[in-house]
């Protein structure tokens, strides 16, 4: 089974789609019922239908009233399950970390409040639903009631028209005229439920997409060749916290750039602009002298492959999970494509190779192991422009050979943009970008740096001086 195929938490939509099977097919029946019996009624006798149907504006009100209140109930129930089926998730996302941290009781306390929160909200939604059953039923027994009570009167009054056997044919057509007007209050509250969902669903759809194509979008007739020019570009995920500020910098094309500086300096945040994952907040980044807002989305992506700091991988195969990269590829290609990004090896020892299930977000596979499927499936899809954030995880000696042997492999002939970690990454690049609070705090190759950036010798000294000399060693 396919990832996409997994059945997940669709609550909101089941109830619409419940809404379609519990009466609505019946609803057409009962509401011509209804009027057929009401119109019988009046012509075998107005005055007393008339009594009889007092009760009709009540029924009317009550439910209104009583829907009102479900729909309240039912759309913080749909709140509190969504809060609920979040923390389940969530806690179980976390659990080497709740485990490791002993947080079991805390987050049970916690998950126990949200259970109890969903539970009650159920409770006072059953209890409103419970209601529109007997209030029926108490409506139709007064309307019978009614009926008795009057027909009675009218035939003590001496009223011709009213005789023992046209109270009794009003008794059945009163019970008639209730059975399937309870059947219409209860489709009402199952729609209460759905329109709740509803709601939900709408206002999914009413959350604007920010970053769209162009109406009229640059054609490209040719791939990006990827020179990659940053003009005054501020950004900021928080507005008034400019997380880049005023960043200008011309990358020619063809050229390998690492991208170093403290954690938090925003080098993921740099990059994630570049394939418009996020939109500068002023400025603009070119690509071979075109913004990239002037081009259509997937023409950028078609070019431009990101593989971010954090791999993720589907639930699903390798061969599956490489195969993301482009889905047309054939086994062939896919096997081929882990050859260049040395990820053959390995799984090729796996007991079921290509076919082994990676497990819910790769947690099957090691952090090593997860990245060069990732150098698998940016292979494959063969895009001229590679971004690429370098996990900052360690990895073993043998497993930190084949990555730098993918890397040399995936840069070749191609812009490449790498946020760097390694010393061994970092002078495989041609020039050296230094970034400090999304700023440039120096451009250059390795040696000019070293000479002229501050920054840049601290981090060397403090990071990777080491691992140089033992390379040269
Ligand atoms: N999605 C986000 N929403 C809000 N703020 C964010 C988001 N992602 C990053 N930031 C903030 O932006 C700043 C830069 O983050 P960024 O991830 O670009 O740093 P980095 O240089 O890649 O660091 P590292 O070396 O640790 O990966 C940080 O202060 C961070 O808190
Ligand atoms: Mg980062």
């Amino acid at each position: 089974m396919k990832y996409w195929q997994k059945p997940k938490e669709t609550g909101d939509v089941n109830n619409l789609a419940e809404l379609i099977t519990s009466g609505v097919t019946n609803l057409l029946s009962d509401f011509l019922t209804v009027v057929g019996v009401a119109v019988i009624m009046f012509i075998m006798n107005a005055k007393l239908a008339a009594i009889v149907l007092l009760v009709v504006p009540v029924i009317f009100f009550g439910i209104m009233y009583i829907g009102r209140f479900m729909r309240k109930a039912y759309g913080s129930i749909r709140e509190m399950s969504g809060k609920m089926n979040a923390g389940v998730e969530e806690n179980l996302a976390g659990i080497r970390v709740v485990k490791a941290m002993s947080q079991e009781s805390e987050n049970k306390n916690s998950f126990e409040k949200l259970n109890m929160d969903a539970f009650k909200a159920q409770i006072k939604a059953a209890g409103a639903t419970a209601l529109i059953f007997p209030f029926m039923s108490f409506t139709s027994a007064i309307s019978t009631a009614l009926t008795v009570l009057f027909g009675g009167l009218m035939i003590i009054n001496g009223e011709s028209a009213v005789t023992v056997g046209v109270i009794i044919a009003f008794i059945s057509y009163t019970n008639r005229f209730f059975v399937p007007l309870r059947n219409i209050s209860q489709v009402y509250g199952v729609y209460q439920n759905a329109a709740a969902s509803a709601e939900r669903i709408y206002n999914y759809f009413q959350i604007p997409i920010k970053i769209n194509s162009p109406k009229q979008a640059v054609k490209l007739n040719s791939p990006l060749k990827g020179e990659i020019s940053f003009e005054q570009v501020d950004f900021a995920y928080e507005e008034g916290k400019n997380i880049l500020d005023g960043f200008d910098l011309k990358l020619p094309e063809g050229q390998i750039t690492a991208i170093v500086g403290p954690t938090g300096a925003g080098k993921s945040t740099l990059i994630r602009l570049i394939p418009r994952l996020y939109d500068s907040s002023s400025g603009a980044i070119k690509i071979d002298g075109i913004d990239v807002r002037d081009m259509k989305i997937q023409d950028i992506r078609k070019n431009v492959m990101l593989v971010s700091q954090e791999v993720y991988l589907f639930d699903d195969t390798i061969r599956e999970n490489i195969r993301y990269g482009r889905l047309e590829a054939s086994d062939a290609d896919v096997e081929q494509s882990a050859i260049i990004a040395c990820a053959d090896d390995f799984i090729r020892k796996l007991p079921q190779g290509y076919d082994t299930q990676v497990g819910e977000d790769g947690g099957h596979l090691s952090g090593g192991q997860r990245q060069l499927i990732a150098f698998a499936r940016a292979v494959l899809a063969d895009r001229p422009i590679l971004i690429l954030d370098e996990a900052t995880s360690s990895v073993d000696a043998s497993t930190e050979v084949m990555i730098q042997k993918a890397l040399d492999n995936l840069t070749k002939e191609r812009t490449v943009l790498i946020v760097a970690h390694r010393f061994t990454t970092l002078r495989r690049a041609q020039k050296v970008l230094v970034l400090e609070n999304g700023k440039i705090a120096g451009y250059g190759t390795h040696a000019e740096l070293l000479c002229h950036c501050d920054l840049y010798q601290e981090l060397y000294n403090r990071q990777w001086s080491s691992s140089d000399i033992q390379e040269s060693v």
